[in-house]
């Protein structure tokens, strides 16, 4: 390398250092381990994926197709709860259903509150680890027992890089910074 070239890289590697620096700073970290917000309805997984058997990508249909799983539209879930409604058969309320039909009712989306987020200048896709078989409660825990759901992870780097070493992926910081 010329000295002139040597001297034109410098520039180069301070900026992207400054850049990471400022990138933490004003994005910050993934969301907490422990964090379960109260969600909008009190949804649980455990009678829709253990007594009816559901998988998993019925509601988070993306998530061997895209980067992101997806939350289901509101007609996902009244596919079943226009029959399954507010009222038992024995004329008792369901109230969490009650609250499903009105969204239904008025087209309106659920406002479901985020719980896992990594920072925006991590990239996190989610169908390249689910097609290499890493199996959703890997990473997410026993979701189907969890009422509400809950962030069992740290989502850290270090978490992330652990797994990468263990399975021999590549971890090189351009994998996930770029
Ligand atoms: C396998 C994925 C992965 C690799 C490889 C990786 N990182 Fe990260 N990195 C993350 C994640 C996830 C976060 C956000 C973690 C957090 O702050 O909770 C992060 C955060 C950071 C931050 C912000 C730190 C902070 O405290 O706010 C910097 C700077 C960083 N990484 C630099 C690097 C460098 C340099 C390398 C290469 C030596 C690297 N990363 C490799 C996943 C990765
Ligand atoms: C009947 C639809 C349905 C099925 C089937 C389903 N989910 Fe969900 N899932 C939801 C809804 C709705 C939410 C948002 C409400 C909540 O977080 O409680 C959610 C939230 C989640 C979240 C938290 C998302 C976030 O904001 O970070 C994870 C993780 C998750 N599900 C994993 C799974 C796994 C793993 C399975 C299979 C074992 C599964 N889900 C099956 C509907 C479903
Ligand atoms: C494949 C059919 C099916 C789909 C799709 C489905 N559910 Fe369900 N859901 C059921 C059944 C069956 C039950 C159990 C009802 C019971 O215990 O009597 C149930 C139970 C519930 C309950 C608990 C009701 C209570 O208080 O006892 C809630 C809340 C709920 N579902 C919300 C949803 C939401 C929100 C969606 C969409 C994200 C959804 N369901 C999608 C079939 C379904
Ligand atoms: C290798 C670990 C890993 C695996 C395997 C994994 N996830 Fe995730 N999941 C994450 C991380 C990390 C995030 C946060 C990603 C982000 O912020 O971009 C997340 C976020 C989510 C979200 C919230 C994002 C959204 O689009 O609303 C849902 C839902 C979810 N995962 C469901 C699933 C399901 C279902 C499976 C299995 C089919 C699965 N995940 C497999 C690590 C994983
Ligand atoms: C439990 C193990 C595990 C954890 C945890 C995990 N990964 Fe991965 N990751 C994998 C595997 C396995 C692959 C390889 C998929 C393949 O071969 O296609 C992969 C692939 C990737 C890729 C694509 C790599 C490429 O070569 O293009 C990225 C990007 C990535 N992971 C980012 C992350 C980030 C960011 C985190 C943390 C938030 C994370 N991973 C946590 C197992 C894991």
């Amino acid at each position: 390398m010329t000295n002139r070239k040597k001297w034109a890289v410098y520039p180069g590697l301070l900026a992207l250092a400054a850049a990471a620096i400022l990138l933490s700073a004003v994005s910050g970290g993934s969301t907490p381990q422990g964090r379960a917000p109260e969600q909008p309805i009190r949804f649980p997984h455990n009678p829709h994926v253990v007594a009816l058997q559901m998988n998993c990508l019925y509601c988070h249909n993306s998530a061997n197709k895209s980067p992101d799983p997806g939350l289901p539209a509101v007609n996902t879930c009244m596919g079943c709860h226009t029959v399954i409604g507010p009222r038992r058969p024995d004329g008792t309320e369901r109230p969490e259903l009650a609250k499903l039909q009105q969204f239904a009712t008025r087209n309106q989306p659920i406002p479901w509150v985020r719980i896992h987020k990594v920072p925006d200048y991590v990239q996190f896709p989610h169908m390249r680890h689910v097609n290499a078989g890493v199996t959703c409660q890997t990473c997410h825990g026993q979701v189907q027992e969890m009422l509400p759901v809950y962030q069992q992870e740290s989502l850290n780097m270090g978490w992330c890089v652990n797994c990468h070493v263990q399975r021999q992926v590549r971890y090189d910081c351009s994998v996930c910074h770029y």
